[in-house]
């Protein structure tokens, strides 16, 4: 049985102010056990969160896959652990669009995460264009063998996926929950291929892609898919609360 979550990213959103009463609000009103409840927020803000919040866990949203050096503007792994941190997500479309995150970086970065036990939040996920060309499985195939090259998992429930198909993100259009579904048992295949069934049936899938109150049930009773990973429906205290509920189906 795998443990549900329910995973924030914040993205670029939210003022220290705006973040520290969003854990007073929503902190007293969320289910104690039985779900994983994680906040992916912009690093500066992270201190303050691990400081504040005591059932929901801080993940950062990106880390670099040096220990320390001349790479400015970036955020280490051995500073995410000396906040206390204890997620990170790595290859999120948005940074492999805009950033240059490349297959070959997330790689690195999933070694990276795993010597400092940080827990990956590893995205993949297809393009409108991929998905219309029937290429779903291609890509997924293509990202996570990339991905997970050479990567020796020792604590599976460690280890994170998150299926986010590029056209539902941030687009009001989430993928039916039989795609999402598809797409997930797929992912779980792919790991039973490179790792076993021991390993890959304790590695948590998540959907993510417009995630909200209305849509995410059907989702989350899927049977790959172990939680949600929520850009928009995040930042709303009341719907972050209802989406925890959702995942003790
Ligand atoms: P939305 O929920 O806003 O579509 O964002 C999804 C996402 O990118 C989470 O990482």
């Amino acid at each position: 049985m795998r443990k549900p979550i329910l995973a924030g990213n914040w993205k670029m959103n939210k003022t220290r102010d705006a973040a520290i009463h969003f854990i007073l609000e929503v902190e007293p009103k969320l289910p104690k056990d039985n779900v994983d409840v994680i906040v992916c927020a912009p690093a500066i803000l992270l201190r303050d969160l691990v400081k504040r919040s005591e059932v929901i866990k801080v993940g950062a949203q990106n880390m670099n896959e040096h220990d320390s050096g001349a790479y400015t503007g970036e955020i280490s792994p051995v500073m995410l652990k000396d906040t206390k941190v204890e997620y990170v997500i790595l290859g999120h479309s948005e940074r492999r669009a805009y950033y240059n995150e490349t297959d070959a970086t997330v790689n690195a970065k999933i070694k990276k995460a795993l010597e400092f036990e940080l827990k990956p939040i590893v995205c993949v996920g297809e393009t409108l264009e991929q998905r219309e060309a029937g290429k779903t499985n291609d890509v997924l195939s293509n990202q996570i063998k990339k991905a997970f090259d050479g990567v020796t998992i020792e604590n599976p429930e460690n280890v994170i996926i998150a299926y986010e198909p590029i056209w539902a993100i941030g687009t009001g259009k989430s993928a039916t929950s039989k795609e999402a579904q598809d797409s997930c048992k797929y992912i779980r295949e792919l790991l039973t291929n490179i790792f076993g069934e021991n390993i890959s049936s304790k590695i948590r899938i998540l959907y993510g892609g417009s995630i909200n109150v209305k849509n995410f049930k059907d989702i989350i009773s899927q049977e790959d898919i172990d939680g949600g990973l929520v850009g928009g429906s995040s930042l709303k205290e009341d719907d972050f609360v209802e989406l925890t509920k959702d995942c003790l189906y």
